[in-house]
């Protein structure tokens, strides 16, 4: 486990087995970033000539590690690149951070000295060590990492003394471990978390936030097979009835007495896509554990928030099903009943997570709150558009602009789309239900299914937000984004919330007046 402290001080004099400094482009040559310069000032001139040896560039992430032979008091120091000075954000010190604790995963303790002399800059570099230092090894039994992890990350800033920054600190470990968790919860393998053992882990994940004194009140509801027969969930219960492990839903609800709105969020939970009848090729199946990211994502933005003791209403509802093949699994051909009576015609059994939204978005939609956000991995036609780093966000104009704000803050990337009319034309298709889940013509499939989740939101303000490309990472890992799971959209997510529990709704502005 790596401990976090906050620190004012010389990040020349700072005694750490590393120093960490940023090193920004500026006129023609490089220059060490703010909060660094003492380190600069050391070096003298030799530093930019022993930069250009190590053909050092200054780009963004770029990482070089150089023994300081007593010119700071570390022995080490890793310089990371910024970029352009003028193009300093918050984005770009996370991304720094995360990957230089991935550099020295050996020091014991790790002097970050990166610009962090605003809040949104701290944060940043807090939120960028913490998420950039994750890894996953719960699974490795033989093969067990020789290196430990960073011991102690100790964030410089000139603002360390303040309460402000006190706070800010503690948060952005709260909102990154938030992120962590989502991602530990995508990367368990399928036979480790089916939805009941999903169940389990936000029950045991909610008894202990909610222990204690001052700890905060989170409503918890789990819906078993009975319950979701009762309630008419035909989505959740169809596409969970060819697997051995049974579906749920699970509703969580932070109501404090101050809120005076109400977010309901609603997070696909499939713990694993086989295809169903309709059987994914093999290739694509590999990474289908990832499809409840959604749900994960929804959950962990809801305890984060009741711990932050935001004054907003949310409800997170979690559907969770496991889609496989069997005797009693559903067939292209069934029709299914969605809570509150609509049917729909089955024609592909891997466009199952419309199906289980659907119920879910009934349900949410019925406790009338403000507005509805659902966040899904639920197209691989989101990722062809997109690419795999880009979530795509459709749905009621204003609640689609406000969430690309909050993502623009939470330094994470969604791109809206439109949801063209064409496309309700085409779900009405059916010739023996009320709507059709599919229909086989694979162009801007993506816009096809938020015209079909548009059907359950009531009418409310309502965003969906697609996933299914930047919520797992195939690749290496880079800056602070690792390898498998992301846990991306949990800190838009709360960045949104945080807007709306500063905001009044225009109705309460008017009576203001
Ligand atoms: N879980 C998949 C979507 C997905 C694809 C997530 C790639 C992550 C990466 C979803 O259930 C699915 O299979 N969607 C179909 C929709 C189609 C049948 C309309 C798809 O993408 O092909
Ligand atoms: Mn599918
Ligand atoms: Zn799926």
């Amino acid at each position: 486990m790596t401990s976090y402290t906050l620190r004012k001080g010389s990040p020349a004099k700072t005694r750490s087995d590393a120093v960490v400094v940023g090193v920004v482009k500026a006129g023609k040559g490089l220059t060490v970033a703010a909060g660094a310069e003492e380190v600069g000032e050391a070096w003298g001139r030799k530093l930019r000539p022993l930069l250009s040896s190590l053909g050092f560039k200054g780009s963004v992430g770029e990482v070089a590690k150089v023994p300081s032979s007593g010119v700071v008091s570390s022995p080490l120091v890793v310089f990371v690149g910024l970029g352009d000075e003028k193009d300093l954000s918050p984005d770009v010190v996370r991304r720094a951070a995360g990957g230089v604790v991935r550099a020295v995963p050996n020091a014991a303790t790790l002097a970050i000295a990166l610009p962090a002399d605003s809040l949104p800059l701290l944060s940043a570099v807090t939120e960028g060590a913490v998420l950039g230092g994750y890894t996953f090894t719960q699974f490795k039994a033989q093969t067990a990492p020789t290196t430990p992890g960073v011991g102690e990350v100790i964030v410089l800033s000139p603002l360390a003394r303040q309460d402000e920054a006190s706070r800010a600190f503690e948060q952005a470990q709260q909102l990154a471990d938030a992120v962590n968790t989502t991602r530990d919860w995508v990367n368990l393998p399928p036979n480790e978390l089916d939805p009941e053992r999903f169940v389990e882990l936000v029950t045991e994940q909610h008894k202990a936030a909610t222990k204690g004194r001052g700890a905060p009140k989170v409503g918890i509801e789990v819906w078993d097979v009975e319950r979701l027969t009762e309630d008419g969930c035909g989505g959740i219960l169809g596409v969970g009835q060819g697997s051995d492990s049974p579906p749920r839903l699970v509703k969580l609800t932070w109501d404090p007495a101050d809120a005076t709105r109400h977010v309901a969020l609603v997070g696909k939970g499939i713990t694993y896509d086989s295809g169903g009848y309709t059987i994914k090729p093999a290739g694509s199946m590999a990474t289908m554990k990832s499809d409840m990211a959604g749900a994960a994502t929804v959950v962990q933005t809801l305890f984060h928030v009741a711990r932050l003791g935001l004054p907003v209403k949310v409800t997170a509802w979690a559907p969770l099903a496991e889609n496989m093949v069997s005797g009693t699994a559903v067939r292209p051909g069934d029709v299914l009943t969605i809570r509150g009576g609509t049917t729909v015609e089955i024609s592909n059994t891997d466009a199952e997570g419309r199906l289980v939204l659907a119920d879910a978005l009934v349900l949410a939609t019925e406790d009338e709150p403000d507005e509805v956000i659902d966040v899904a991995t639920l197209t691989g036609h989101m990722v062809v558009a997109l690419g795999d780093r880009i979530a795509g966000v459709l749905g009621s104009d204003e609640l689609v602009a406000d969430v690309r704000t909050a993502a623009e803050t939470a330094g994470e990337s969604v791109w809206p789309m439109p949801i063209p009319a064409e496309m309700s034309e085409r779900i009405r298709g059916s010739k023996i239900a009320d709507i059709a889940q599919h229909d086989w013509v694979r162009w801007g499939g993506g816009l096809y299914a938020a015209a079909f989740l548009r059907e359950f939101t009531a009418g409310l303000p309502w965003a969906h937000i697609d996933i299914a490309g930047p919520s797992f990472n195939s690749g290496g890992p880079s800056g602070h984004v690792p390898n498998g799971g992301t846990g991306c959209t949990v800190a838009t997510l709360v960045a949104h919330l945080t807007s709306r529990a500063g905001t009044a709704t225009e109705a309460e502005s008017a009576t203001d007046d």
